[in-house]
């Protein structure tokens, strides 16, 4: 065994602080991590992801969405991020906080954030949502970075989702009348399999009344699969109720414009009156529930502390 001399004891009691302050001083990571992990939780955030509008209710709904998340989460970090680079490059956009969900888990790393929850107001789980899930869940493997990214699932991301929202809509939209219906429109894409929803909600819905009926701009049931069931169902006249976050340009131009391609012309051109609402699943608190529950879901996976 070494004994300790008063020479060592003195050359150990100037190079331990020294080295350590060196080391400190050449490594700011270190010295900031040590100090969070002394019982701090870790710093934790939420990102809202929209598609972007320049609808002004739209904004609003969104408004609304954040006051709601804000009053829910007082002591966690709320920022927004836009999928759409065109809403993002709009001169009206000036001066908005308008990133990327990749821009703004960036500034969030750097700025010392360790556990992202990602929200983002999309209704089924098609293409736009797996890019972002995946460019996000991305940022979770970086090594100095965040320690978990969680992303929450979209609105109609399982059964559960559809019957729960299927429940919310036929509650709030009851047709009046035994020859009136409702068309729930959502967008679609006939090339990606998240487009068997509309499908699988058509049936249902029907299933809750024989008025309701679900189809999409771009993908599937198609205005030419819903009419022959209008027709069948003996409907005359059909609210058109958006399927879609918010109601933009393909509720002004797909559902209810005059192109001869659009709902209502082919509704029309049937022997049937279409009517479109002009409102998103957005501006409905009761569905905006079931996307906070998701956050919920999903804030529920980062760490306790
Ligand atoms: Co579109």
């Amino acid at each position: 065994m070494m004994k300790i001399n008063g020479h060592m004891l003195l050359l150990l009691l100037f190079l331990v602080p020294l080295l350590a302050g060196l080391i400190l001083y050449f490594s700011p990571g270190i010295a900031e991590s040590a100090m969070k992990t002394e019982g701090e939780s870790p710093k934790k955030a939420i990102l809202l992801v929209a598609f972007g509008t320049s609808v002004p209710e739209a904004a609003t709904a969104f408004d609304e969405i954040e006051k709601r998340v804000r009053e829910k989460y007082k002591d966690t970090e709320i920022r927004w991020a836009l999928t759409s680079k065109i809403i993002r490059s709009k001169p009206s956009a000036q001066g908005k906080n308008l990133d990327s969900p990749e821009i703004a888990l960036s500034r969030l790393m750097g700025e010392g954030y360790k556990e992202v929850a990602v929200l983002s107001l999309h209704v089924v789980p098609g293409q736009e949502f797996e890019e972002l899930e995946r460019n996000a869940l991305q940022f979770a493997g970086m090594s100095g970075g965040f320690e978990k990214v969680v992303v929450a699932r979209p609105l109609l991301g399982n059964y559960d989702d559809m019957t729960r929202v299927a429940g919310i809509l036929s509650r709030r939209f009851t047709p009046e009348g035994e020859s009136e219906g409702v068309v729930f429109i959502g967008h679609g894409n006939g090339r990606h399999p998240s487009d068997a929803i509309y499908g699988a909600m058509n049936s249902y819905m029907t299933d809750l009344d024989k008025r309701f009926f679900v189809g999409t701009v771009e993908g599937h049931p198609t205005p030419d699969q819903i009419v022959p069931k209008l027709r069948a169902a003996q409907i005359r006249k059909v609210r058109l109720v958006p399927l879609m976050t918010i109601a933009g340009d393909h509720v002004r131009k797909d559902i209810a414009g005059d192109d001869p391609g659009s709902w209502k012309s082919i509704l029309a051109k049937n022997g049937i009156e279409g009517e479109a609402l002009f409102s998103g699943l957005a501006q409905n608190p009761d569905i905006v529930s079931v996307w906070l529950d998701h956050l919920e879901d999903a804030i529920s996976k980062l760490s306790s502390k």
